[in-house]
């Protein structure tokens, strides 16, 4: 690969007009799911890119080879579901041999974890978030759309990525869970339980008013307070500092136990002051935040034998393009951004 050309600053990092340094690249590697999550998709699935619209593996190594250039030292892999790319041991081959070398991690919905383990591990990926929203079947065969028994055997097979995953060296190992009211509500004292059992982060998310293809549905909205009412009920919570780089989540944890909670509150509370994230879409558009409109073209540089220094200054632009919050509320949301499939929340 060719080093980046000397007309970028050697100092210029992707800063927004509001001073915040966006180190952390979320890569959408595809647009494609087996899982046709309530919140994401609608039943029958939207329409898949045609594959020349979804940027190749080069593409997605050369902008995030730029990206790290200025300053990204954090790329997580998204999707749609990731370990649907093919592929992607190349992809993260590429990735590892950036110098600096960033932190790799991956989102997944687990369904082939166990199977692409190996893979993820010799790709020097750190962390696998894993979107379990239920460890019951029936509810986890309700909100990702699988029906029964697709939905019972899919949930054996997260569970046992999981499984494999903890038992992998050197590896962190995260759940995201969707909260959704009158849905999985009733499972967040189980979640946070398995805390005490595993050294695993458990982190409820609020449920966002994200994408075109699901109408937000207000009723289902979990606020995070409930959240922390509900896990105080458990024993004694202690709250654990933040570090440095450390995402949006409020972490705690259960006295005793070996894992952590994390409690990201999208809409209740904004945390747009911290945030140091920047998306690439799986279309090759830059998009500085999840729930604005903006978004910055790249497949007609990558495609029009732009150079490192263009692919750069559009990277920057992006960057000013950074809003400075959402002004989403939770009474009055309106569905923004690019498709969450699309873009891997
Ligand atoms: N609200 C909150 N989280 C969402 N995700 C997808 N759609 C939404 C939404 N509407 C989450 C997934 C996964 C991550 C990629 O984004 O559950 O954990
Ligand atoms: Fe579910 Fe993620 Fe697939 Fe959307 S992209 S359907 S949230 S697993």
């Amino acid at each position: 690969m060719t080093p980046i050309t000397q007309s970028i600053p050697a100092l210029e990092q992707l800063v927004d007009r509001f001073g915040r340094r966006l180190h952390y690249l979320r890569l959408s590697i595809t647009d494609l799911c087996n899982l046709r999550c309530r919140y994401c998709m609608p039943p029958q699935g939207i329409e898949k890119l045609p594959q020349d619209m979804v940027l190749t593996l080069e593409e997605l190594a050369r902008v995030s080879r730029v990206a790290v250039g200025l300053g990204v030292d954090k790329i997580r892999l998204t999707g749609g579901e990731p370990l649907l790319r093919k592929g992607l041991p190349r992809l993260l081959d590429e990735l590892k041999s950036l110098t600096p070398r960033p932190d790799l991690r991956i989102t997944t919905n687990g369904i082939l974890l166990a199977q692409k383990l190996p893979e993820l591990a010799a790709g020097g990926v750190s962390t696998v978030n894993v979107s379990l929203d239920s460890l019951k079947p029936e509810i986890y065969a309700r909100i990702t759309g699988l029906g029964d028994p697709a939905g019972r055997e899919a949930l054996a097979k997260v569970w046992g990525g999981i499984q494999a995953a903890l038992a992998q060296p050197g590896l962190q190992v995260k759940l995201n869970v969707v909260l959704l009211g009158g849905i999985n509500e009733d499972e967040i004292v189980d979640f946070a339980r398995l805390t005490l059992e595993h050294p695993v982060a458990v982190r409820f998310i609020e449920y966002m008013p994200v994408g075109r293809n699901t109408p937000f549905q207000p009723e289902h909205f979990l606020a995070a307070e409930q959240v922390l009412q509900r896990i105080r009920a458990l024993g004694a919570v202690e709250p654990l500092a933040q570090r440095p780089g450390d995402g949006p989540a409020q972490r705690l944890r259960l006295a005793g136990a070996p894992g952590e909670l994390g409690i990201i509150s999208a809409l209740s509370s904004h945390f747009c002051a911290t945030c140091n994230r920047i998306r690439l879409s799986s279309e090759g558009q830059v998009v500085p935040c999840l729930l604005s409109d903006t978004a910055v073209e790249l497949k007609p540089l990558l495609r029009g034998g732009a150079d490192d220094a263009a692919l750069a200054r559009a990277l920057l632009e992006a960057a000013r393009l950074k809003p400075q919050n959402h002004h989403q509320g939770v009474l009055s949301p309106h569905a923004a951004g690019c498709q969450m499939s699309r873009l891997g929340g």
